[in-house]
């Protein structure tokens, strides 16, 4: 059934006959344009997180105008939207605080417009997130427009991935090996065009999965942002929502149980970021669909890891592109995939694999020679995370996976910061490096703190890895032995808060197991002595979040956002 132009949501706003449509029209001839250009035509938004200080999406204020070509081509009306960027490298404390903030921007914005269907361009970490999450509430077509990654970085002939090597070549600097000359061209080499990270961080991941989930046009998610082709991809995007509003193709019929499972194997067996925990149980949430860490667990030992990306493997995001990208990839899973399901692009996603190939075996292996047999990430259990953790155990030093150590415990990151190089606390490379008060309302807003600095005196003896807990997230660049995400978190007296410096912690990833040494009498000790911190927000956006947001293991959406419509749709007349 297509719709016909009075059924569209927009013909509340402009075709009836009474004042207000009146006044829309008049103010639509105010903004240059004739009846023919928009009466009865699909009203697309096309909601940009441009920026001047985003360097991941300053290309979109560009590509937004390859979209309208689409759009109009297409017969629909293309209005752009500027809504808030989720800058992950300048916004602090950190971008995750925002993500609801601009999950609701979305939502509302889409509700209280003329809008028939959406564009949605992001990909710098939370904003693939926010965007879909938001969108997915509200339960309009929309098509995501991944920004797409940033070309690979470049120094004295070795290739850089962002995020990765600027950890790693920040230990060298601390250890002595590089100085403020190889520091300065580092500057200049580490990011070298528009575009997100182009490792297997947070942001490809994420995009990774919203192709997966089938919110993308096909082998979007890996075009670099520079490349033609990805001015090709954004016009096709803005051609095919027109189409999708006419079949009435809205976002509940393409994200859907059997397509979040899809997107959780994907983003395992991209050895992808663990920040996509979060994310996706978030964004299943706004669909109606309960995804759990267990689901993680689950699917995590049924698939072995194939793409051989950094920060796990050796490559980066243009590589995987023209070895195939995410459709070659994901035609490497066709037995654990629907294939039945539709996406935006294709009535199933076994016709939009249909063809897909492997141009590079080592960048995307074969299933019978994979990077890892196992999932990249675990989720851990144990009397210090009642409520889940997880670890990215492809990206540690394999002998610390199984590992008992004394705890060496920071209350906060800065407290961290300031005593961690202090030969008087005695850390040795046996040592649990303990961080507390970093999760969603202890950071707040769960900062990336959870790759906790090696203490210099151990980097100059050249340990590279130690075992660290905490209950922050961790940058999808990074890497090492670190459990993150532990719930409840210490702000609220989870287990996390009674640990003290000395106490013994063991980690055991294949038993999945996560355990504080510690009897029961001196447990209940340290928890009647326990004394919970005074909010933090006084009044603002702060005092919602800390009033609203949930643990990590349900994926830190606001409680009151959870689930899609319901909401009345605003009166037009
Ligand atoms: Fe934007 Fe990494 S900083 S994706
Ligand atoms: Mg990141």
């Amino acid at each position: 059934m297509r719709k016909s132009p009075g059924e569209l949501r927009s013909h509340r706003w402009y075709g009836t006959d009474g004042l207000r449509a009146f006044s829309h029209r008049a103010r639509t001839r105010q903004l240059g344009y004739l009846p023919e250009e928009h009466l009865g035509k699909p009203v697309i938004a096309i909601l940009n997180t441009w920026s001047d200080i985003n360097p991941c999406h300053s290309h979109l204020r560009e590509r937004a105008q390859a979209v309208k070509r689409g759009v109009w081509q297409a017969g629909g009306f293309p209005l752009e939207f500027p809504v808030s960027t989720l800058s992950e490298t300048f916004q602090k404390p950190t971008p995750m605080l925002y993500r609801n903030l601009l999950a609701m921007e979305t939502e509302e914005l889409l509700r209280s417009y003329p809008v028939d269907g959406a564009v949605l361009m992001g990909g710098c970490d939370k904003s693939t997130p926010a965007l879909l999450m938001g969108a997915a509430s509200m339960d309009l077509p929309a098509v995501f427009v991944p920004a797409g990654p940033m070309l690979p970085g470049h120094w004295r002939n070795e290739v850089l991935g962002s995020g990765t090597d600027m950890w790693k070549y920040w230990d060298d600097r601390r250890a002595g090996l590089i100085g403020d000359a190889e520091l300065a061209e580092l500057e200049n080499g580490l990011a070298r065009s528009p575009g997100h990270c182009m490792t297997m961080g947070t942001a490809s991941t994420l995009t990774a999965a919203a192709e997966a989930l089938g919110v993308t046009m096909p082998g979007a998610s890996s075009i670099p942002a520079v490349d033609s082709g990805h001015e090709r991809m954004a016009a096709a995007s803005g051609a095919r929502i027109v189409e999708l509003v006419w079949q009435d193709l809205r976002l509940s019929r393409i994200l859907t149980r059997d397509a979040y499972e899809d997107a959780v194997a994907t983003v395992l067996a991209l050895g992808g970021s663990t920040n996509a925990v979060i994310h996706l149980i978030a964004m299943a949430g706004r669909s109606g669909v309960e995804l759990t860490l267990d689901d993680f667990d689950r699917v995590a030992r049924t698939v072995p890891v194939l793409a051989n990306l950094r920060p796990g493997g050796r490559y980066l995001m243009e590589d995987f592109h023209f070895a195939g990208g995410l459709p070659g990839f994901l035609a490497q899973l066709t037995d654990v995939l629907h294939l039945e399901r539709p996406t935006v692009a294709h009535p199933t996603l076994r016709e939009q694999l249909a063809g897909a190939l492997v141009h590079n075996p080592d960048v995307i292996r074969p299933r019978g020679n994979p990077l890892a047999d196992e999932g990249g990430l675990a989720v851990l259990r144990g009397n210090l995370c009642p409520d889940g953790a997880v670890i990215k155990h492809i990206a540690a030093d394999p002998q610390l996976l199984k590992h008992t150590g004394p705890a060496v415990v920071f209350d906060d990151y800065r407290a961290m910061q300031a005593t961690i190089n202090d030969p008087e606390l005695g850390i040795t490379a046996d040592s649990v490096l303990v961080l507390r008060g970093s999760g969603p309302l202890g950071g707040p807003g769960m900062p990336e703190y959870g790759m906790l600095p090696i203490p210099d005196h151990l980097l100059q003896q050249g340990v590279r890895d130690m075992v660290r807990i905490s209950d922050a997230r961790m940058s999808g660049t990074s890497y090492g032995a670190c459990v993150l995400h532990i719930a409840p978190e210490s702000y609220i007296g989870g287990p996390l808060a009674l640990v003290r410096t000395g106490d013994l912690i063991t980690l055991d990833v294949q038993a999945r197991r996560l355990h504080l040494e510690l009897d029961d009498a001196e447990w209940e000790r340290r928890r009647a002595a326990w004394q919970p911190p005074p909010p933090r927000f006084p009044r603002g956006y702060g005092a919602l979040y800390q009033e609203q947001i949930t643990q990590a293991d349900t994926g830190c959406d606001f409680r009151f956002l959870a689930g899609r419509g319901e909401v009345p749709e605003p009166y037009a007349g």
